[in-house]
């Protein structure tokens, strides 16, 4: 049973499971999303199912084991006149949820999309399950960060060459799956970001030298020279990433 932990959230939590549960919200559901799960939204059995990930100020965080590969939820809470004033606004679960779509468009790898909705004070965006999946963090913690490095440098190109300006690229933001010798990465929590058709290289410089210092490394600088160089180009050449890795303080092998 999903419940908040926040007294804050739990004191509009009954008002919130009422508007649900009796259809008072106005859902969006994405084109081909599969029965059961219009169905677990709709009728409110992601609350009955839902298990607490994260919570804070504005937002929950919740997963839902199913159906099918299950979903993540996140209700942002607009509490305080403050907060009313600004979700009147804006709407973030819209946001959210248009941006993951426009990046669906665009090609790049970031969660699928599966609906949103608004209620009175609150409102919430569905993504599914990348199954399988770990958060990038996890791995670089536990691996170190060259096992996963020239997936994380090709998804930064990736990102340049489609104009993406987004001030919340950084690992805690990544899913990797084990994909042969190497991971599959997908983009989760997009909301922020921006698709221009151009992109300044100083607003290039800016989102990859604070993505590789947020990892770490201190050779932004020579990994943005990387990733220009070959930013029209289908990949970054192997062996170019691999020369970095050697070079850099500390040496961790390439594998
Ligand atoms: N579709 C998904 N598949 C797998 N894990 C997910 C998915 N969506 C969210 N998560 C997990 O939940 C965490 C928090 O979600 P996120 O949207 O980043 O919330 P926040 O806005 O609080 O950062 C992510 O870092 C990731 O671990
Ligand atoms: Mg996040």
């Amino acid at each position: 049973m999903l419940e908040p932990q926040r007294d804050v959230h739990l004191a509009v939590w009954k008002e919130i499971v009422g508007q649900v549960v009796s259809g008072r919200v106005r859902w969006v559901l994405e084109e081909g999303v599969e029965d059961g799960e219009a169905e677990c939204l709709r009728q409110g059995g992601f609350l009955a199912a839902g298990e607490w990930v994260k919570e804070n100020r504005q937002r929950l965080v919740f997963r839902v084991p199913g159906p099918g590969a299950g979903m993540f939820g996140k209700i942002n809470f607009y509490q305080g006149w403050r907060d009313v004033l600004k979700g009147t606004f804006r709407n973030k679960a819209k946001e959210e949820f248009q941006t993951t779509r426009a990046f669906r468009g665009e090609g790049l790898p970031v969660v699928e999309p599966l609906a949103w909705c608004r209620g009175a004070g609150f409102d919430m965006v569905f993504t599914r399950t990348f199954s399988g999946s770990a958060d990038v963090t996890d791995v670089v913690r536990e691996r170190g960060s060259a096992a996963v490095f020239r997936e994380l440098c090709e998804l930064a190109r990736l990102l340049l060459a489609h104009g993406v300006s987004w001030s919340d690229f950084h690992i805690r933001n990544i899913l990797a799956k084990p994909r042969g010798a190497g991971w599959e990465l997908r983009l989760v929590d997009v909301y922020g970001a921006k698709l221009k058709a151009r992109l300044s290289r100083t607003a290039r410089r800016r989102m990859v030298t604070r993505f590789f210092s947020g990892l770490g490394e201190d050779g932004g600088e020579e990994l943005f020279a990387i990733i220009e160089r070959h930013l029209g180009a289908p990949a970054i050449p192997e062996a170019e990433i691999h020369a970095f890795l050697a070079g850099r303080a500390g040496g961790e092998p390439p594998r």
